[in-house]
């Protein structure tokens, strides 16, 4: 090319989750099996879209005005009937106006990190979930500034390590939280909120609150929104439908502003980002329809806890599989549908491995797999898992952290096949830690 077409932040996207995928894909066209313990995809998973959501759906389908463009912030009556549901919440009150719809929660983190001055940063979860981390840093052309959940404390934000990097770091203007998170499952306690909204007051900052799993939670836990907690602070709220319909495909999130009022730069933000939409026009009109009239029918509650049930049951079996297990931390999970294993420091080593039965698999390993530079300890035993017992989970290395671990979902709906690869993954840890 005439001139180097990438501007520097173009290399700090990284995205393993789908990255392992080609890996899995290399064992399957071998003809062996794959127990996909990567992505969180209810549908790939056999969570479908239940029947009387489908009938709504289909009505819609059937109406010219469906298929037209809609106001470039969202459908009106979808944009009222949220900002209704925020407002019973009781917190922060909002009206449609402050609500902005997007083509999946992806688009709406990728656009409000865009518009962001390089300089100015955010501050995330580590382990951190790729789409913010990657898209903050990427802005910023700058690794990802992280704050630490502890694995020693249910997985809780170090609050001490938060406050320090806050005040000594005029850069950061805003910390991300993920509630329930991805990846690893935590439920941000109510005075965990409290104190991460008075930092934020004492230091100017907004907030950034994920909530697509708002709605997915179990064990006796019931997540406390933003909105209930923020006050008079700044904020963005972010949810979807990806997760709780399960509707990934429909590609429909959306963002709530929180407060745009209290303060000039921040309300330029939510400007700009009606603005962008603008431009495009609208996001996606079907789902966005499809919203309310899901969501009010009287069969939507029961099927929310029916299925969080469902996974609440699946971290039950979860963890009575892995938590024997002496080489790991394991904590149990109350919220979205992951957890996240770590090693014990000292676990995993160079040289370690699991016998592979099939010679094709152990020479991919071997010349391709394995000859990545510099490889994590952890991505070795995620390939050495992969590669002898055909379990596909995500490296912890790659969502920004320091610790050995490995991301699994809790997302299979067959009890069987549950069973059966967490006893796997048990096995392959074992094997692997006692080899060398
Ligand atoms: C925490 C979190 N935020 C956002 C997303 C993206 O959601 P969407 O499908 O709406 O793009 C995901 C998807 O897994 C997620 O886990």
């Amino acid at each position: 090319m005439r001139q180097a077409l990438l501007q520097a932040g173009a290399s700090e996207l990284s995205y393993e989750i789908r990255g392992i995928v080609k890996k899995a894909h290399q064992i399957q066209a071998l003809g062996l099996p794959v127990f996909w313990e990567n992505i969180g995809d209810p549908i790939q998973k056999n969570n479908y879209v239940p029947d009387w959501m489908k009938e709504i759906i289909t009505q819609l389908v059937q109406e010219n005005d469906t298929y037209g463009y809609c106001h470039s912030k969202g459908v009106l009556e979808t944009r009222q009937f949220l900002a209704a549901q925020t407002n019973a919440l009781g917190g922060v009150q909002i009206s449609e106006e402050d609500i902005l719809f997007f083509n999946g929660l992806g688009d709406a983190i990728a656009k409000v990190y865009q518009y962001i001055r390089p300089t100015s940063r955010i501050i995330g979860p580590s382990p951190a979930y790729s789409t913010h981390s990657s898209a903050e840093a990427a802005h910023a052309n700058h690794q990802p500034l992280t704050y630490r959940l502890d694995p020693d404390n249910r997985w809780y934000p170090d609050m001490e390590d938060l406050y320090n990097k806050v005040r000594y770091n005029p850069n950061i203007v805003g910390i991300l939280i993920i509630n329930p998170d991805n990846p690893t499952g935590m439920v941000y306690p109510p005075e965990i909120l409290r104190r991460i909204v008075n930092l934020a007051r004492e230091f100017n900052l907004f907030l950034i609150c994920d909530e697509i799993y708002i709605n997915v939670t179990y064990n006796g836990v019931r997540p406390l929104a933003l909105a209930e907690v923020i006050e008079d602070v700044p904020g963005i709220a972010m949810r979807g439908m990806s997760k709780e319909l399960p509707w990934p495909g429909a590609r429909c999130g959306w963002v709530e502003f929180y407060n745009r009022n209290q303060d000039a730069e921040f309300n330029k933000l939510c400007e700009t980002l009606d603005n962008a939409k603008m431009i495009e026009v609208c996001a996606t009109k079907l789902p966005q329809l499809a919203l309310p009239l899901i969501k009010q029918d009287p069969r939507f509650l029961p099927y929310r806890e029916a299925e969080n049930q469902k996974i609440g049951r699946r971290s039950e079996i979860i963890r009575q599989i892995l938590s024997p297990v002496a080489a790991i931390k394991f904590n149990e999970t109350y919220g979205a549908f992951y957890n996240t294993i770590v090693f014990k420091e000292g676990m995993l080593r160079p040289g370690q491995y699991l016998h592979i039965p099939n010679p094709q698999v152990q020479h991919i390993l071997e010349t391709q797999w394995l000859m990545e530079e510099n490889i994590a300890l952890d991505k070795r035993f995620v390939y050495y898992l992969l590669a002898a017992y055909g379990v596909c989970v995500v490296p912890i290395s790659s969502f920004c952290s320091d610790l050995q671990g490995f991301r699994v979902t809790l997302l299979e709906e067959n009890e069987e096949m549950l069973r059966d690869t967490f006893s796997r993954i048990k096995t392959g840890i074992e094997a692997y830690v006692a080899s060398a």
